[in-house]
């Protein structure tokens, strides 16, 4: 059986809906295996639309039960119904209210798209096309429609009943039902449509916003968890804070409430007033959370609050414009976070993830435009290229314009899109009528897949005192399209510090690459100078410049821009790693000359400043991971070499710091009766600690293990005990193992927990793992059906195992692809994403490449795939 090649949608055939829902009722009678659902729409043709055309609704895997019209059940020759749409030939060319009732069953949904049951909670996901699962209709974001949702359930199976907006009545429905209805007065696409019923325990406070309106924020989890609620109820209210004084944008119901639940496809859903979470990320306790997981609740919580604004009250006209509220949002949860924590700090971590998962996509086969022309399947496109480089997008707009234009831009653009579904060329029109701009070029951002690269070569002119830059930019694939608009932040780096020069075409820092090649002049300039290019990450582009180490470490000793001294500890790391990959010759033991320059660099960094600003510190010491090394070779990449390497380096850089690595281990433990605290002050001590750990155990595995073990044992926060225990698992042995042992015994009744021992146990890079991995598949914890033990165990292994996922007997791949293929049948959306790690197989050396394409070849050919799979599967072999 071979599978179909699925249908593209392409945004040039978008055209307006031929109908219109006003309103829709809902009356929803929950029901394990049989909930009824019944809909009533009140539709009207669109003056947009054809005046002709058929009533076509949309639906997936539905039965239809009942159908009326104006009241009258329709006569069958009237109108047509399958599982996945529902034709009425020639409905009224009136308003007319169309009443459906359709059957569905939640427990058998293990798409988690639609109506579902999460460990007996009932719960929905409708974006992108999960409403259609729920009943008959227009599913698409430029229908928007006013809600009234009635949920009848059983009450004691499930006491809480949530919808969308304000709860307006709720009562006794006899025989031990109870109903509540909520009514929602926004307009709103059926994507964010949202009902939960369940046993839930709930923590609130109240809110007032700015405009004077109280609100009653709430959280609601698992019965029993509720003390690990606390941090993601404070993150609402201070997201709503937030965004009231950076946005100017207050919450708008009486309501607004948090689901968390265990079994999610992605990160969390901004359902209008009920967004709905993967329950990692709500849940918190010191003794089961570590300080990343503090920072990514605090975020996602901050980015689905966020949309209530960029995404509810302005939506986007169809999918291929999911950056407009995407891209956007991950801007602003960005900015916020860098107001609660260190800027510096997690302007690092973004690029970080940038290059991680956005920079290799951009150079492979699921290479995709931020805003995309056609797709097969949609829930294949929230992407890293989407969220991630749509923000960086957002970021070069306001580097751009300037802060107070952005912010100018940003207010008229919520105040003329509201309640409207909107496009990208809406949201760059806004910023163009604010500061009479033409943003033509600018967009060109939207259109172009694939990362640009700015070299740059520098001359510096003793006598005449100038220093002369000289940019060219060129992006694969679009040689013959016009240029990017590029903002640059620069400036010039002496001896002892920045030099004050004079150069016209940089304004408040930046310069703005637009034309092919170009070049300025600083004047003034006194010594030679070292560049520091791209400060901050100005623009998602690599840069590509011949320099020394001695120049790049003098960026680090002296530069102000804290991102750059970071980028230049990186950039020597990453040279010395892959020189030591191409070197035929094994590594020596002496580090050799250049990276005792290195080490003694790094010493005199963390004498200087590891006191004062640990949490950078920590990062400083980080090394580019094998993902980035693989990316910066970017062909033939032989993952051992790598990891050999980079270990080499490491082992290095731990010898060479010696006792000092030991100081500041001991220097950033907090005294006992120290209360935790996950504030990103205390976070940075924590990861100053560990990362000294690790760097202890690479140059002496016998004392760094020993260490680990003392600190695994005495760790009064959970940061702390995983950080000891994954230098342990690098260490083979009783150790690791006992260690393993302990905490897989002290948490197995913690899923969450066991996330991460899952996740550190598939990162091994040692040739057991493929049996570890295999065998933890059947741990009685493991479910291949729950998307986050899946991730834990399997994507880990996947995505963040270069050494074991690649092996050049192929055994990883066939791992995956057999887990894959497993998961496809229960849950496509899933095995997708998984699928994705795959994405990379071109970039590997032509041994490992075979077995890849022989792994996909035999995957492809077996059928019968989704078309999530089928759509990912024919991109990558493309
Ligand atoms: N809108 C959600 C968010 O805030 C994600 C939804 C993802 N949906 C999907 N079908 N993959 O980011
Ligand atoms: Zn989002």
């Amino acid at each position: 059986m071979r599978t179909e090649s699925p249908t593209l949608i392409r945004l040039e055939d978008y055209r307006p809906s031929d109908h219109l829902i006003d309103t829709v009722e809902l009356d929803v009678r929950l029901h394990p295996r049989e909930t009824r659902i019944v809909a009533t729409l009140a539709l009207r043709p669109n003056p947009d639309g054809r005046s002709d055309a058929p009533l076509l609704l949309d639906g997936d895997d539905l039965t239809l039960t009942r159908l009326s019209l104006d009241g009258e059940i329709l006569d069958p020759a009237a109108y047509s119904a399958t599982a996945s749409a529902l034709t009425v030939h020639e409905p009224p060319r009136q308003p007319f209210t169309l009443t459906i009732e359709t059957r569905v069953d939640p427990t058998a949904n293990t798409k988690l798209m639609g109506l579902y049951r999460s460990s007996g909670v009932y719960c929905t996901q409708c974006e992108a096309d999960g409403f259609r699962r729920i009943t008959y209709f227009l599913d698409r974001p430029d229908v928007m429609s006013v809600y009234t949702t009635r949920i009848e359930a059983d009450a004691d199976e499930a006491p809480v009943l949530l919808g969308n907006g304000n709860l307006t009545e709720a009562g006794p429905a006899g025989q031990g039902r109870h109903y509540a209805i909520w009514h929602d007065p926004h307009p709103k696409p059926a994507y964010l449509f949202a009902l939960v019923g369940g046993r839930l325990d709930r923590v609130s406070r109240p809110f007032t916003t700015m405009e004077g309106r109280p609100a009653s924020l709430a959280v609601y989890v698992e019965p029993g968890k509720s003390d690990r609620a606390a941090y993601a109820l404070d993150a609402i209210a201070r997201s709503m804070t937030w965004d009231e004084e950076a946005f100017g944008r207050a919450y708008d119901l009486d309501v607004f409430n948090v689901v968390a639940v265990s079994d999610f496809n992605m990160g969390a859903m901004e359902n209008k007033g009920l967004n709905i979470f993967n329950d990692k990320y709500v849940l918190a306790s010191p003794d089961t959370a570590t300080d990343a997981d503090y920072a990514a609740i605090e975020r996602i919580i901050a980015h689905e609050y966020f949309h209530n604004w960029s995404g509810n009250r302005v939506t986007c006209r169809d999918w291929f414009q999911l950056c407009l509220k995407e891209g956007l949002t991950v801007f602003r949860d960005q900015e916020f976070s860098s107001d609660m924590r260190s800027r510096a700090v997690h302007r690092i971590g973004e690029v970080r993830t940038l290059r991680a998962r956005q920079f290799p996509e951009d150079a492979g086969p699921l290479a995709h435009p931020v805003r995309p022309r056609a797709y097969a399947e949609i829930n294949n496109f929230y992407t890293a290229t989407v969220y991630e480089k749509g923000a960086e997008i957002v970021r070069m707009l306001r580097s751009l314009i300037g802060a107070a234009a952005f912010r100018a831009g940003m207010d008229r653009y919520f105040a003329d899109n509201d309640g409207r579904a909107a496009t990208v060329e809406d949201f760059l029109a806004a910023f163009s009528a604010e500061t009479g701009r033409d943003l033509s070029d600018f967009a060109r951002w939207y259109e172009r897949p694939g990362t640009p690269v700015v070299s740059v070569e520098g001359d510096y002119d003793a006598a005449a005192r100038t220093y002369c830059l000289r940019f060219r930019q060129r992006l694969a694939g679009a040689e013959d399209s016009p240029p990017l608009v590029i903002p640059i932040a620069l400036g010039l780096v002496g001896e002892g510090g920045p030099i004050a020069a004079a150069c016209e075409r940089v304004g408040e820092g930046v310069f703005v690459l637009d034309r092919a090649c170009d070049e300025i002049v600083f004047s003034g300039v006194d010594e030679r100078p070292v560049p520091s290019l791209l400060r901050g990450f100005s623009a998602p582009v690599r840069i590509e410049m011949a320099s020394s180490d001695a120049d790049r470490l003098r960026l680090l000793a002296r530069d102000t821009d804290s991102f750059n001294r970071w980028q230049a500890a990186q950039s020597v790391a990453m040279r010395l790693i892959v020189e030591r990959t191409r070197a035929d010759a094994p590594p020596a033991e002496d580090a050799g000359p250049d990276a005792r320059a290195f080490v003694e660099a790094l010493a005199t960094f963390l004498d200087a400043e590891a006191l004062s600003d640990p949490a950078f510190a920590a990062l400083v010491l980080g090394l580019p991971s094998e993902g980035d090394v693989a990316n910066e070779i970017g062909g033939d990449v032989d993952p051992d070499a790598i990891h050999r390497a980079r270990r080499t380096l490491r082992r290095q850089i731990g010898q060479g710091l010696g006792r000092r690595l030991d100081s500041l281990h001991a220097a950033m433990t907090d005294a006992t009766g120290v209360a935790f605290s996950p504030d990103a002050a205390s976070a940075g001590r924590r990861a100053l600690r560990n990362a000294a750990l690790d760097l202890i155990a690479a140059a002496d595995e016998v004392r760094g293990g020993e260490l680990a073990a003392t600190q695994f044992a005495e760790a009064a926060t959970m940061t702390d005990r995983l950080a000891a225990l994954s230098t342990l698992a690098a260490i083979p042995g009783e150790a690791r193992e006992a260690a393993l042992h302990a905490f897989g015994v002290r948490y197995a009744d913690e899923p969450l927990v066991l996330d991460k021992w899952f996740a550190l146990q598939a990162m091994i890079p040692e040739d057991g793992t493929i049996s570890r991995v295999a065998a933890l598949q059947g741990h009685p914890a493991f479910a291949i059906t729950n998307p986050n033990r899946v991730r834990a165990l399997l994507g880990t292994f996947a995505m963040a195992n270069p050494t074991q996922f690649a092996r050049p007997d192929g055994a990883g791949f066939r791992l995956m692809a057999d887990a894959i293929r497993t998961i496809d049948g229960t849950n496509p959306q899933l095995a997708a994403r998984l699928l994705t790690a795959f994405g990379s197989w071109k970039m590997l050396e032509s041994g490992r490449r075979t077995q890849a394409t022989v792994t996909l070849g035999e995957f492809a050919s077996a059928g019968g795939l989704s078309r999530d799979v089928a759509d990912i599967l024919g991109r990558t072999l493309e």
